[in-house]
């Protein structure tokens, strides 16, 4: 579409240019990177190259990283190849580590932030082998946990922790380091790379299973041929998420302009997460008494591109199992929508959105007044 805004990128962002670029160029490269001829000693500089970049970008060693098909098979990875028999996990985390294996919830507070005391408290309760999982930034709120805090809490406690920063990646800076995690997930069509590849990186204490053998590649940790062009792209990402993470910031001025205007439009707007660290890119808020559905139609009418929570591969909108985690009622949660920007933002987006969803706004007002019964 012409002229359209795009405000998903936490869906994914767009590729950029020079990726595209550089990947369709490792896509006309023959050579399988295990290969002991020169064809494949090339695709394995191109891979080990790459593979330096996703490091850097996470403070982490390049033979820490394992390549994968992006982010859910990262988080997979992660929960089921650990080999704790128990895995605590926090109420906001994308659904790949919901879903990975049999996991204790921990609760979050009314901001999204993961209860502390809640999970010193399941910790000091059972000596089992744990692993915890929680995310640094969540992808529907922005919200970013306290995750140092949180590693040094597990850690006392003798567990692995596992760390999802896909929507951190780029957006916050990263060390893995400093984080005391033992594993991390990023994945790259969140950061301007290609879709489908992604990492997990593996920190040296960590003897971790693989899910995926039946060959040697990714030392033995995922097996099968790695996806070059796609890693080649990726590590190209990876490089300038680094490095724009100061220029990334600017964005919490256009997203801070959203939520002043909508506020004003419709002072009942409550924007979720507002009072913890967030993103500089996401907010997560409602239209009072619009559904999410009805929102992100109209929205799309109008030319800008919005999602009502996580991009779920159904399509279908279901209530935020995040929202709901924090306290909010249904009737609210289906009233909310996600906005968020990145590096194809304009400022002049912002005043699209306002408009279009100012008008949204009066419309369905003007709806309800004739849909409801005479007095
Ligand atoms: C927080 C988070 N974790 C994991 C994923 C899954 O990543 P991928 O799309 O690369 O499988 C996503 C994608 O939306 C995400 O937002």
């Amino acid at each position: 579409m012409v002229n359209a805004v795009y405000m998903d990128h936490n869906a994914t962002t767009p590729m950029r240019p020079e990726v595209a670029a550089a990947t369709a160029r490792a896509l006309a490269v023959t050579g399988n990177a295990s290969s002991v001829h020169r064809f494949g000693r090339m695709a394995h500089r191109a891979l080990e190259d790459a593979r330096e970049k996703v490091a850097a970008l996470v403070g982490a060693a390049p033979e820490d990283v394992v390549f994968t098909s992006g982010g859910t098979e990262a988080n997979n990875l992660a929960i089921r190849g650990a080999g704790r028999a128990r895995v605590l996990v926090s109420a906001v985390e994308h659904v790949s580590v919901l879903k990975a294996a049999a996991v204790e919830i921990i609760p979050v507070d009314g901001d999204g932030v993961v209860d502390r005391r809640a999970l010193e408290t399941r910790l000091a309760a059972d000596d089992t082998p744990t692993l915890v999982s929680v995310m640094l930034a969540n992808n529907e709120t922005g919200v970013i946990q306290p995750v140092a805090d949180i590693a040094a809490l597990a850690r006392r406690f003798g567990a692995l922790v596992h760390c999802d920063a896909v929507q951190a990646a780029g957006r916050t800076p990263i060390d893995m380091g400093a984080l005391g995690v033992d594993l991390l997930t990023v994945s790259a069509h969140k950061i301007g790379g290609p879709p489908g590849v992604g990492a997990l990186v593996v920190g040296a204490r960590v003897p971790l299973k693989p899910e995926i053998v039946g060959g040697g590649q990714e030392r033995g940790r995922r097996a099968g041929t790695e996806n070059t062009p796609a890693i080649v792209g990726f590590g190209l990402a990876a490089d300038g998420a680094r490095t724009g993470i100061e220029e990334f910031q600017r964005l919490a001025a256009w997203r801070d302009r959203i939520e002043d205007r909508v506020r004003r439009i419709a002072p009942a707007v409550r924007v979720f997460g507002a009072h913890a660290p967030r993103l500089a890119n996401t907010t997560c808020f409602t239209m009072p008494g619009v559904a999410s559905e009805t929102q992100v139609m109209g929205l799309d009418l109008a030319g800008i591109a919005v999602s009502a929570g996580a991009a779920c591969s159904s399509g279908k909108v279901q209530t935020s199992h995040v929202l709901k985690a924090m306290g909010v009622d249904a009737e609210e949660a289906d009233c909310a929508i996600r906005v968020s920007l990145g590096w194809t933002s304009e400022e002049a987006d912002i005043d699209r959105f306002v408009e279009a969803w100012g008008a949204l706004y009066a419309r369905a007002g003007r709806d309800a007044r004739l849909a409801a019964p005479a007095a």
